[in-house]
C-alpha cells in the first residue's frame, strides 16, 4: 500500500519526520513536492516561498522516501480548476487571516489524491487546522497525524525560522513558553491567563490570536477535560510563527 507525504518543498526535520512515520506504515512512500498557488494570498508571497529542490530530494530520500514527485501545474491543474471549499471551521483562525487559503488547500490535496491514489496520507500536528479540515475532508484516504517536531528550545521546526534575525530567533520560543506554562493549568480561564501574561511579557511577538479551543470543532474550550488545544500564532520580526498544544494531562 502507498503512503502520501504531501508537502511544498523546503523540507527539514519535520518533515523527515512526517516521511519516516509513513515508511513505518508501509514500503511505498510517495513525497509529493508542488507549491500550491491556491494556497496563497498574493503572487509575491509564492515568489518568496523557499526553493531547494537538490536538498529536498536528499532530505526525502535518507527519510524513507520511494519516490518524491515534483508535478508541474498542468498535472495538477489541467484546464479549469474546481475548486473545493474548505469545512466550516476553515473560516475561523488561520483561515481568518488567511482567507481563501484552507479552500486552497483542500482543492490541491483532493487533487494529489486522485492522482496518486494513496491509502494514507500524513500531516503534521504543527498546521493543527490544516489537519482537522482535511479530516473533515470527503474521503477515503486514511490520515494521520505526526506531532510537531521541536528545536532544542521549544520553538516548532518551520522553515520560517531561517528568516527570524538572531534577536527574534532567541524570543521566538515564547509561543512554546505559553502553551507548555499553561498545559496542565486547572480551569480554561487560568489557562488562557497564563498564556496571555507570558506572551505579554515579550515585546517582540506580536499576536494574532491566542486562544484554547475545542480541538473537533474549534469552537472557544469552557473546560479543560479532553480534547482541549491552544492555537497560536502571530509575527516575530513580520514573520509569521503558528504551533499548538493540547492541554491537559
Ligand atoms: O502543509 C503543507 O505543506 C501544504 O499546505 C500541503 C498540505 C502540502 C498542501 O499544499
Amino acid at each position: 500500500m502507498s503512503i502520501l507525504v504531501p508537502t511544498m518543498g523546503a523540507l527539514h526535520k519535520g518533515h523527515q519526520a512526517l516521511i519516516k512515520r509513513a515508511r513505518s506504515m508501509s514500503r511505498e512512500v510517495v513525497v509529493s513536492i508542488f507549491i500550491n498557488p491556491l494556497q496563497f494570498e498574493n503572487a509575491e508571497d509564492i515568489e518568496k516561498y523557499p526553493r531547494s529542490p537538490e536538498r529536498d530530494i536528499q532530505l526525502a530520500t535518507l527519510a524513507g522516501a520511494t519516490e518524491i514527485w515534483m508535478p508541474d501545474y498542468e498535472e495538477i491543474y489541467p484546464g479549469e480548476i474546481t475548486k473545493i471549499r474548505a469545512s466550516s471551521i476553515g473560516d475561523l483562525y488561520e483561515g481568518a487571516s488567511r482567507p481563501g487559503h484552507f479552500d486552497g488547500v483542500v482543492t490541491v490535496v483532493n487533487r494529489l489524491f486522485e492522482i496518486v491514489k494513496p491509502e494514507a496520507a500524513v500531516f503534521g500536528e504543527k498546521d493543527f487546522q490544516q489537519l482537522q479540515i482535511i479530516r473533515a475532508m470527503e474521503s477515503s484516504v486514511e490520515i494521520v497525524g505526526v506531532p510537531t517536531v521541536r528545536e532544542y528550545d521549544g520553538l516548532a521546526i518551520s522553515s520560517r525560522n531561517v528568516q527570524l534575525s538572531d534577536k527574534g530567533r532567541a524570543s521566538a520560543n515564547v509561543i512554546y513558553r505559553a502553551m507548555a506554562a499553561a498545559r496542565l493549568a486547572p480551569t480554561v480561564a487560568i489557562a488562557q491567563k497564563i498564556i496571555d501574561t507570558t506572551i505579554s511579557t515579550d515585546a517582540g511577538f506580536k499576536c494574532d490570536y491566542a486562544v484554547i479551543i475545542d480541538e473537533g470543532d474549534f469552537s472557544l474550550a469552557i473546560d479543560v477535560t479532553k480534547h482541549k488545544r491552544a492555537i497560536i500564532a502571530g509575527w516575530i520580526d513580520g514573520v509569521r510563527l503558528i504551533d499548538n498544544m493540547r492541554m491537559g494531562a
